[in-house]
């Protein structure tokens, strides 16, 4: 199989997997107790948080273990407008969040916060400027991904969190996506809350991070019972998953410059192939640097995204589309929507994510594989051929 859906999960690393055994059977000790056996836990538990902060080059202390990514971001918003509920209940976020900050967003609306979607341009980027515009006195929290999951733009989160500093605002990003994938220097980002999930990076479902800066410190627990975390995340801690996002991130820390090389190389390729062999492919997102070195997506013209996905799993290769499959009916990616493409384009959407393992010769594969795809669903397509009328 040819996997290219690694934006979705990753396959774990056997290394991460060795280092977890140990603490399902024998080290199996909770951590909250006092006997030696759960020092070995304790000591894990440390020893995974070390890690984890020195890929985001910040202290031990702010790093707050959780189920993954959706909690995180769960968490960070709650907690961060209750713990300012006093000053206001403005939120401002973007159009092209993941479902784990926008349904948060929603629900909040649906208790009486009201919600700021910024707009984004052609590629997906927001800029510092329209969060200056959108600040209001009674704004208590800016949520704007690191990077988008579907087209791979790389939002300007220093700008962001530089005008949500200054103008007093606290800042949450959902660093899903980008955590282990490019760089992220919390000494440097003015950023208060980050969400990551570790089977995004080789590492175990089922647990991620959340980062507390200073001025989000004193943010309450959403889940309450014990006093693991330090009273901020009660439940006892998944060691074993713990143990394997720390290796994961060490792994992500040491390998970081060339895997990105290597899948920018990868991607660029990728791009231009499909874009020289399959006509009227558009190509969403943005380029080089801004956008995430393993995301590449396409949109066929005429072509539904499903059943592109449907023919490539049956050849072999597992990819994605922007797009959320509800009972009977597909619905148009919002990411594609709010970049400007209409209701088909929205539904025409591939995702190719590449991992560390990706080689040239699977891509070459998929681009052929594409190209026999797409030719086969245009030939019966009406639509098409009046298109291709109407251009000759
Ligand atoms: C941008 C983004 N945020 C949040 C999540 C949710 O993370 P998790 O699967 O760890 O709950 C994902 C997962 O796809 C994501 O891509």
């Amino acid at each position: 199989m040819i996997y290219l859906d690694n934006a979705a999960t990753t396959k774990m690393k056997q290394c991460v997997l060795d280092e977890m055994m140990p603490y399902f059977t024998e080290n199996f000790g909770n951590a909250s107790a006092v006997y030696s056996l759960a020092n070995k836990s304790k000591f894990a538990l440390d020893k995974a948080r070390d890690r984890v902060a020195a890929l985001l080059n910040t202290r031990a202390e702010r790093i707050f273990f959780t189920s993954g990514g959706s909690e995180s971001d769960n968490w960070a918003i709650m907690q961060s407008v209750q713990m300012m509920s006093s000053k206001g209940r403005h939120i401002i976020t973007t159009a092209i969040e993941h479902p784990a900050v926008v349904n948060t967003c929603r629900s909040l609306e649906e208790a009486g916060y009201e919600v700021t979607y910024l707009p984004v341009d052609q590629k997906g980027f927001v800029t510092a400027d329209q969060v200056k515009q959108a600040i209001r006195e009674d704004t208590v929290l800016v949520s704007v991904m690191f990077a988008n999951n579907e087209i791979g733009t790389i939002e300007p989160i220093a700008a962001i969190g530089e005008v949500c500093q200054e103008k007093g605002v606290l800042f949450h990003t959902d660093a899903v996506q980008a955590f282990g994938q490019i760089p992220i220097d919390l000494s440097e980002l003015k950023v208060d809350l980050l969400s990551a999930s570790s089977h995004k990076i080789y590492g175990p479902k089922g647990v991620g991070i959340l980062y507390l800066g200073p001025r989000a410190s004193g943010i309450r627990s959403l889940i309450h019972g014990g006093s693991q975390e330090r009273n901020k995340r009660a439940g006892t801690e998944n060691i074993p998953a713990i143990v394997g996002f720390g290796k994961a991130c060490e792994i992500a820390k040491e390998t970081l410059s060339q895997r990105m090389q290597r899948e920018r190389e990868l991607r660029d390729y990728m791009k231009q192939k499909v874009l020289a062999t399959i006509p009227h492919t558009t190509w969403h997102g943005s380029d080089g640097e801004d956008r995430l070195p393993g995301n590449l997506n396409f949109g066929f013209r005429f072509v539904e995204a499903e059943s592109v996905l449907i023919l490539l799993d049956q050849r072999g290769i597992a990819a994605s589309s922007g797009s959320a499959c509800t009972a009977g009916s597909i619905d148009p990616s919002h990411v594609l929507i709010a970049i400007g493409a209409d209701e088909d384009e929205g539904r025409e959407s591939i995702r190719l994510t590449l991992s560390d393992e990706t080689t040239k010769e699977e891509l070459d594969e998929c681009a052929l594989q594409l190209q026999e795809i797409v030719s086969m669903l245009r030939s019966g397509s009406l639509l098409y051929e009046d298109f291709l009328k109407q251009n000759a």
